[in-house]
C-alpha cells in the first residue's frame, strides 16, 4: 500500500492500493464514530454507497443530483438541513464517495457544519484520486462563476482504490490523465516520459506519485499563497476554454488545452523553451485528448479577466522553464489582452 502524509496544519495520510476501500471501517476507524454519514451523488450511489455505508455501519446515505449544475449552496443547505435532522454532532463523520464534485460539496458542507466537523475523501474518478481529494479544498459554484465560494478544510484520511475506475467511463479518465499530464509538467519529468511511453499499466503508481506531488505543495502551501498555485499549471486558460464551450469540453480535458495554450504563448515569449507545447500536444493526442479549438486566444485571455487567481490587476500564470519545470510568472491582467 502507498502512504502519502500530508502536513498540514491538521495532518493526515493518502492511502493508495486496489481494493482498499473494502477496508474502510478498519483504515479509519469508524467504531470511533457515533453517526457517520455518506455523501454521495446519484450515480456513484447507485453502484457503491450501500457496500461503503454498510462497511462503516452509517446512520444515513445522504444523496444529490450529479453534475456541475447541483455544485451550489441550495444543494449544501439541503444537506446541512438534513445533517441537523439527524442529529450529527462535532464527534461524528462525513464521508464523501464520488468525484471531485461529491468531495468538494461534501467537503464544503462538513466545513460549514456545527462550523467544521470531519470527513473522509473515497474518490471514485482518477481526477478526483490524483487532485481534487487531497489538499482540502472545497467549495460550491456561484452564479458569478466557478467554485467562488468555499473553505480549505482538510480531509481527516483519503483512501484511494483505483478498483472504482473499472466503471469509469473512458472520457471521465481521459478528464484525469489532463491532470496527470499536469504533474508530469510541473514538477516530475520521468512521470510526463513514462507517459509518453504509454506506461499507464501501473495506475496506482501513476496514482501515487501524482498524489506525493501534491502532497509535497500543500504541505508547503497550505492556503495557496506561493507555490501551491503550480497546480494550476494549464488551468487559468482551461477555465476559459470550459467557459467558452459552456463546458462541452470538461475540466481535466480543457486543462490539456489550457497547458498546450499557455505553454505556446509562454514560447513565443521566450519564456519556456522551445518544443514543450508540442511534447505535451503530442501526448494529449496520443492519449485520445483534444489539445485545441476553435476560439482565439484573445477571447479567452479576457475570460480569465474574471478569474478568481486574480488579486488586483495582477494575474499569476503558471508557465514552465521545461517539462518537469514550472515557476510563477506574475503579469498585468490588462496586459494579456
Ligand atoms: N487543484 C488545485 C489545488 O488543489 O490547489
Amino acid at each position: 500500500m502507498n502512504k502519502i502524509h500530508v502536513e498540514t496544519g491538521k495532518a493526515y495520510d493518502v492511502l493508495v492500493e486496489k481494493g482498499i476501500s473494502r477496508q474502510i471501517s478498519k483504515l479509519i476507524e469508524s467504531e470511533k464514530y457515533d453517526k457517520i454519514a455518506v455523501i454521495t451523488d446519484e450515480k456513484v450511489g447507485k453502484l457503491y454507497a450501500d457496500k461503503i455505508a454498510s462497511e462503516v455501519n452509517a446512520v444515513a446515505v445522504l444523496t444529490f443530483p450529479c453534475g456541475e449544475k447541483h455544485k451550489t449552496m441550495d444543494t449544501v443547505s439541503d444537506l446541512l438541513e438534513k445533517l441537523a435532522r439527524l442529529k450529527l454532532t462535532r464527534g461524528d463523520l462525513i464521508v464523501a464517495l464520488g468525484g471531485g464534485i461529491v468531495g468538494d460539496v461534501a467537503g464544503f458542507t462538513a466545513a460549514c457544519f456545527l462550523r467544521g466537523i470531519k470527513f473522509v475523501q473515497i474518490p471514485t474518478t482518477l481526477l478526483a484520486m490524483v487532485d481534487s481529494s487531497v489538499g482540502g479544498k472545497t467549495g460550491v459554484n456561484l452564479t458569478s462563476g466557478k467554485n467562488l465560494a468555499g473553505a480549505f478544510h482538510q480531509p481527516t484520511a483519503v483512501l484511494c482504490d483505483s478498483d472504482f475506475l473499472k466503471t469509469l467511463p473512458d472520457e471521465e479518465i481521459k478528464n484525469g490523465l489532463g491532470e496527470v499530464i499536469k504533474y508530469g509538467c510541473i514538477e516530475d519529468k520521468s512521470l510526463f516520459e513514462t507517459l509518453e511511453k504509454g506506461g499507464l499499466d501501473n495506475i496506482d503508481e501513476i496514482i501515487a506519485r501524482c498524489v506525493s506531488i501534491k502532497a509535497d505543495i500543500v504541505s508547503r502551501d497550505e492556503f495557496d499563497n506561493g507555490d501551491r498555485q503550480k497546480l494550476n499549471f494549464g488551468h487559468t486558460l482551461g477555465h476559459a476554454v470550459e467557459k467558452a464551450t459552456d463546458f462541452k469540453i470538461p475540466h481535466g480535458q480543457a486543462v490539456g488545452i489550457g497547458m498546450v495554450l499557455i505553454t505556446r504563448w509562454a514560447e513565443e515569449k521566450g519564456l519556456t523553451k522551445k518544443g514543450c507545447a508540442n511534447r505535451i500536444q503530442n501526448l494529449l493526442e496520443k492519449l485520445g485528448m483534444p489539445y485545441e479549438i476553435d476560439v482565439d486566444i484573445k477571447s479567452l485571455w479576457q475570460i480569465t479577466s474574471n478569474d478568481k487567481k486574480k488579486r488586483g490587476k495582477k494575474l499569476t500564470l503558471v508557465l514552465i522553464k521545461d517539462i518537469g519545470e514550472s515557476y510563477l510568472y506574475e503579469t498585468d491582467a490588462d496586459k494579456l489582452l
